[in-house]
């Protein structure tokens, strides 16, 4: 393994402490009806082992497909951007699912800078890590912050970028809130430029229901996964088992929507807020959306966005996409 050398760079944002915090996020919330929770507090260290552990799941077929079209079609990818190319990468996580597309564009071009966006800062080392090594002609810019902020402070580039936005991440976000997101990027790019998003299709119920309900439990542990940070670090007074994770498909809307539901009457007192929050057999928290597109509606999320879809790629069963969306 390299260590970090000359060739990596980390510009941190602070942006750490911005989004909604676990104490503010619960009162407001659970004092709200319905109750909600925000999905980005799932991902305390935790909760971030068992997501990658949802990946590995059978069932959870975003990740795997999402894998299949980036090292089966990466050299298609980066020949349609047209480059030569920088590379940037928005949830860049540790670049896990990113070899393919470096390894591309490497092989049409004599260097690359490559700058992953990511609130973990440890992410983002062990990523740059992992790809430097064996890549000589590869730069890392790192920048630890939220994504909007960083794809914002970008500034100008020397060559055509590339961004990579996979994992269907803009599946948490409602429809607006992904046009808007991805009318912001369009403003932070120059004409040429492209993002590769990565986005889950509409499907059967079944299949959608169980890639959100693992045989193996893993998603149920990671939605339950709230109820251990409540207890733990706010001294909330329940039973991680006094609740079942849901996971319901709404088909007309296309979203499949997760929830916490209590399985009794029950009273939950939280030391550090001073607040009882009273349950009712069969209530939920609403923790989490998982918003699915057909290609249809893929068209009109880019034409809203300002955006040119060039080219969608599909994985053998077609369940998930990769579309490439030009600024013009
Ligand atoms: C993080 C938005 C990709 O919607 O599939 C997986 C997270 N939640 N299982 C998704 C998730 C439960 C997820 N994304």
């Amino acid at each position: 393994m390299t260590k970090l050398d000359e060739r990596y760079e980390l510009l941190d944002l602070g942006t750490e402490g911005l989004s909604e915090s676990l104490a503010e996020a619960t009162q407001r919330g659970l004092t709200a009806s319905p109750k909600e929770l925000p999905c980005h507090l799932f991902y305390d260290e935790r909760g971030s082992r068992l997501f990658d552990e949802i990946t590995e799941q059978p069932e959870y077929y975003p990740a795997q497909a999402d894998e299949e079209i980036l090292r089966d079609r990466a050299a298609e990818i980066v020949a349609a951007a047209g480059g030569p190319l920088e590379l940037v990468e928005l949830g860049s996580g540790s670049s896990t699912k990113t070899a393919p597309v470096v390894d591309a564009i490497l092989a049409t071009q004599d260097d690359l800078v490559y700058r992953p966006i990511d609130v973990s800062r440890a992410a983002l080392e062990w990523g740059a890590e992992n790809l430097l090594d064996g890549r000589d002609a590869l730069r890392v810019r790192a920048v630890c912050g939220d994504y909007a902020e960083g794809l914002a402070r970008l500034g100008a580039g020397e060559r055509r970028r590339l961004v990579l936005w996979l994992g269907s991440s803009i599946g948490n976000q409602t429809r607006d809130e992904a046009a808007d997101f991805l009318r912001r990027a369009r403003e932070a790019l120059a004409p040429g430029d492209a993002l590769l998003v990565g986005i889950d299709l509409r499907k059967d119920t079944e299949t959608l229901e169980a890639a959100y309900d693992d045989s193996a439990g893993v998603t149920a542990e990671f939605n339950k996964n709230l109820l251990h940070r409540l207890r733990d670090d706010l001294g909330a007074d329940l039973d991680p088992a006094d609740f079942v994770h849901r996971a319901i498909y709404d088909r007309e809307a296309g979203v499949v929507r997760i929830y916490l539901e209590s399985r009794r009457d029950q009273v939950i007192e939280i030391d550090a807020l001073d607040l009882e929050i009273p349950f009712e057999q069969g209530e939920r928290i609403h923790t989490e959306d998982s918003t699915k597109y057909s290609l249809e509606e893929i068209d009109a999320l880019a034409k809203r966005a300002g955006l040119v879809r060039e080219r969608t790629w599909l994985d053998g069963e077609e369940r998930f996409s990769e579309s490439l969306l030009r600024v013009s």
